[in-house]
């Protein structure tokens, strides 16, 4: 307890005043994070470019540290993208199509995980969604909705709206097994949740770093299997995706054998100085301490919320296996509008979602934070 309060006051900066519970949105940065921010500007005023090979330096420990967060076979599957919508939409438009294949997705995906498989319907794919309330498990229900002319399932590793957690080991080996591509928009897993790519056979995984992974909005993960990079056409083109990217008297076309072909320009080296500074922090806590304190928040606001259940439904599923860090409640006898604005004017930061307000407290934040948060719940009146 010493210690998470010392770490809390130390790491970040947070307004005393405010009780942030919106890490499944827009999360605020560690100390180290903004002063690496600032570093980074004050450095470029001065100095310009001057030091270019040292921010080469920490973008390759960015890929490093992103590797050993997924646990990638290699820096070589990890390509740095613009967000997660950039990299769904390098995959989706990157593999060849027939009319008739499929894609299976769930019905409760963000909408970056569906609009980029409903666009393939020019190609004659089809989208299948997959109810995943009505089946016994999610994870068979979507399997059932797979068949021959499947090529692909894409799915949230954690629903955004009401926070079920899907079991990836289960549904990667079902793909493999019929070999089908898995496709796993990680947003809201990395940095709450312990992620590997080779345990549930994911295919492509990506992942902005602007919610659990504490870091600025424009700057995401983008892992593609080694084995499976050649299926990807290439749809964008720039100088620093080429093998011989420095030569810029070159006139080959060749791309470099690594992920980084879906780099086609400069690199983002602001965002990149901040996630390195983010992940730094992450990766000192360790995925499965803050993986713990994370489910410790979830349980804690269940176990609340089911002592009022006359007043609140509870929207996440309750077994610790099928949730990470989101939960979502409703009201019973008012909308969750009304909640969700009494709680904005006593400055708890939170989201609507799936029909009701949605908590994603993070590993830093303070027990008695969260159950003043609650507390607020409880003396609503609608
Ligand atoms: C599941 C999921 N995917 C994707 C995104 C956003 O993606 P992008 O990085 O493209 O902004 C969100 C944001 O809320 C999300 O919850």
């Amino acid at each position: 307890m010493m210690y998470k309060q010392a770490m809390q006051a130390a790491e970040f900066c947070l307004d005393p005043d405010t009780i942030y519970l919106n890490h499944a949105a827009v999360a605020p940065w560690p100390v180290r994070t903004v002063e690496a921010v600032q570093a980074f500007a004050a450095e470029n005023g001065r100095h310009g470019a001057t030091h270019y090979p040292a921010w080469l330096h920490t973008e390759a420990q960015l890929r490093e540290r992103l590797r050993t967060l997924i646990n990638a076979a290699s820096v070589d599957e990890i390509a740095l993208l613009k967000n997660t919508s950039e990299a769904l939409s390098v995959v989706a438009w990157g593999l060849p199509w027939s009319a008739g294949d499929n894609v299976v997705i769930s019905d409760r995906e963000f909408p970056s995980n569906r609009v980029v498989w409903e666009s393939l319907d020019t190609l004659g794919v089809e989208t299948r969604r997959v109810g995943l309330d009505s089946a016994d498990t999610p994870e068979a229900a979507l399997v059932a909705a797979m068949d021959a002319r499947t090529r692909l399932l894409s799915v949230s590793s954690v629903q955004f709206g009401n926070g079920l957690r899907l079991d990836l080991e289960t549904l990667g080996a079902a793909c493999r097994a019929r070999d089908i591509l898995f496709c796993i928009d990680a947003i809201q897993s990395l940095g709450a949740h312990r992620f590997d790519v080779q345990a549930c056979h994911a295919d492509f995984v990506m992942a902005d770093g602007h919610k659990w992974l504490l870091a600025p909005e424009g700057l995401a993960v983008f892992y593609c299997r080694q084995s499976v990079m050649n299926r990807l056409t290439l749809r964008q083109y720039g100088w620093h995706m080429l093998a011989e990217t420095g030569d810029y008297d070159s006139s080959s076309r060749t791309v470099a054998d690594t992920a980084r072909r879906f780099e086609c320009g400069s690199p983002n080296m602001l965002g990149i100085h901040a996630l390195h500074a983010s992940l730094g922090l992450i990766l000192e806590h360790g995925m499965e301490r803050i993986e713990q304190r994370v489910l410790d928040n979830t349980r804690y606001m269940l176990d609340f919320l089911a002592g009022r259940a006359e007043r609140f439904e509870i929207l996440t599923p309750p077994a610790s296996e099928r949730h990470a860090g989101i939960l979502t409640f409703r009201p019973r006898h008012a909308p969750a509008q009304a909640l969700f604005d009494w709680l904005h004017e006593h400055r708890v930061i939170c989201a609507l979602r799936a029909g009701g307000v949605r908590f994603s407290p993070h590993y830093h934040t303070p027990r008695a934070q969260l159950q003043q948060a609650l507390d607020r719940v409880d003396q609503w009146r609608a």
